[in-house]
């Protein structure tokens, strides 16, 4: 007997996006840039909601980069204190949506607190199983790199591993992303269109929409617009 075979355009199964103008939004507004992160974490719960609607595997946000340990010290800790917020009042709706925490970067130049606030979710929620919630935390795409080539290296000089069966695979292994899907789709908002040292391994064929409005605007229905573009496009990975 035939089977029902119509054809369903598929769900990017890993979205990462790379939410950015918090600032410029706030300043169009005349308000401090705090006020731009703090409305961005409403985009982040509407995004998530969307994703798990959508049957999204997983979702990875850039929220705060190798590189933006640079800024004024002041808005870093305000950025912290914003996470630490965003990460206790985020736990109980892990739990009912069940969905899983993990966290890429460099974890260890957080903060303690947020360290230990993450170690915790991650823990709680690791049996979750209807989406995975990447958080890119001082996060680097070449300090990633650095630390898988880095890891070979040196098992490579203690004799594990020899120069020849590194390959593609055993890289990614090595990588902080291991065992999780490259991403089908990344967005990023605010017009820019560069990648700021995101998931630089990772991205080689995902498909990229540049989105103009700045990441407090991008709400569910951008999202969704995001996936129905991705749906029309054609993936072709180097072949015919
Ligand atoms: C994105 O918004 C959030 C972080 C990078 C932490 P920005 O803070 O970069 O906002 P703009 O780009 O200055 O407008
Ligand atoms: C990228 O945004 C990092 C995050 C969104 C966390 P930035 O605002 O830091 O990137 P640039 O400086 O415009 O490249
Ligand atoms: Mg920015």
């Amino acid at each position: 007997m035939p089977t029902a075979t119509a054809e369903l355009p598929e769900i990017p199964r890993h979205i990462a996006i790379i939410m950015d103008g918090n600032g410029r939004w706030a300043k169009e507004r005349g308000l401090p840039r705090l006020e731009g992160h703090r409305a961005g974490a409403e985009s982040v719960r509407e995004v998530m909601e969307a994703c798990i609607e959508r049957g999204v595997e997983y979702l990875t946000l850039y929220a705060f980069s190798s590189e933006n340990w640079s800024r004024p010290v002041t808005e870093v800790k305000a950025l912290m204190s914003l996470l630490d917020r965003f990460l206790d009042e985020k736990a109980k709706d892990l739990d009912r949506q069940n969905v899983r925490l993990l966290a890429i970067g460099q974890l260890d130049r957080l903060p303690e607190k947020t360290r230990a606030l993450i170690e915790r979710i991650q823990a709680r929620t690791a049996h979750h199983t209807a989406m995975t919630l990447v958080l890119a935390l001082s996060y680097g795409g070449r300090e990633e790199i650095v630390s898988a080539a880095r890891s070979l290296a040196t098992d490579a000089v203690a004799g594990k591993i020899s120069a020849s069966d590194i390959d593609g695979d055993l890289f990614a292994s090595r990588l902080q992303t291991a065992g999780i899907p490259d991403p089908d789709l990344l967005v990023r908002t605010s017009g820019e269109m560069r990648i700021s040292n995101f998931l630089l391994w990772q991205i080689s064929y995902a498909e990229i929409i540049i989105v103009k409005k700045f990441w407090p605007d991008f709400r569910q229905g951008d999202l969704f617009e995001a996936v129905q573009e991705y749906q029309r496009r054609h993936r072709r990975f180097g072949a015919l």
